[in-house]
């Protein structure tokens, strides 16, 4: 069963035009999906919705099976979904470990020993002890771009929602991120969902999603079964 499923999805800000119209998206774990689309397209919008911030205009989102909107929207927030932002929203003045801890903690999970974790979680996106220790303002972009998917990270969460994660990385730190983006779709079984413009991350992901004309890319091989792309 698909860990995220839009049925007939519109949104639209205010009295507005649609921002989003009927969109029939499913999305399984296992798998990164890219959401691809000119700008305004209604990229990040979709982001906010899947993440529970926002509930659509007409249609549901089921969250495994079940309509998000009749689940505990701060449950479901804090521990299903793990969110980066392209402007990363990271505290500071603590150190990445501090960062990965803080969003620990405020999940309101049960994580014992939580800064053994959050260390295990940022040497798993490649970030040493050394780095772990240093504020989040001296670190490059790239550094932080993986704090910021260790804090995704740090309770768990079957989804992860990425906006842009890349978009201010250089090529060979873009590939890296995408790979750490792969590894915990393909060997975690999470549902990695990113929004970007840029075309090798579209090349390296399992499932591309084409926002602008709401059809999905041809690029990509597979139909996800039920999807109705017009
Ligand atoms: N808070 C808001 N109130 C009203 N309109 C909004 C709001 N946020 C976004 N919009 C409009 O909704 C449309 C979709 O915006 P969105 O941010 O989802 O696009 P996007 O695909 O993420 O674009 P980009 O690639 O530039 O980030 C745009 O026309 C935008 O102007
Ligand atoms: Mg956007």
């Amino acid at each position: 069963m698909s860990i995220l499923e839009l049925k007939d999805v519109c949104y639209a800000y205010d009295s507005r035009a649609k921002v989003l119209d009927g969109l029939n998206y499913k999305f399984e774990k296992g798998k990164v999906y890219a959401i691809v689309g000119r700008s305004g397209a209604g990229k990040t919008t979709l982001l906010s919705l899947l993440s529970g911030l926002t509930s659509p205009t007409s249609g549901v989102i089921l969250f495994d099976g079940k309509d998000v909107k009749t689940i505990d929207r701060y449950k479901y927030r804090s521990r299903h979904v793990g969110v980066v932002f392209q402007q990363f929203n990271l505290l500071p003045h603590l150190n990445a470990v501090e960062n990965v801890e803080l969003s620990m903690r405020a999940s309101g999970k049960k994580i014992p020993d939580k800064r053994k974790i959050a260390t295990e979680l940022l040497e798993k996106v490649d970030l040493d002890d050394q780095l772990s220790k240093r504020r989040i303002l001296k670190l490059s972009g790239g550094e932080q771009q993986r704090v910021a998917i260790a804090r995704a990270l740090s309770y768990d969460p079957d989804i992860i929602l990425a906006d842009e994660p890349t978009g201010n990385l250089d090529l060979n730190t873009q590939e890296e991120v995408i790979d750490i983006f792969n590894r915990l779709a393909h060997e975690e079984n999470k549902c990695v969902i990113l929004v970007s413009h840029s075309s090798e991350v579209a090349a390296s992901v399992d499932e591309v999603y084409e926002l602008a004309s709401l059809r999905k890319s041809k690029r990509r091989k597979e139909a996800i079964t039920g999807g109705q792309f017009i």
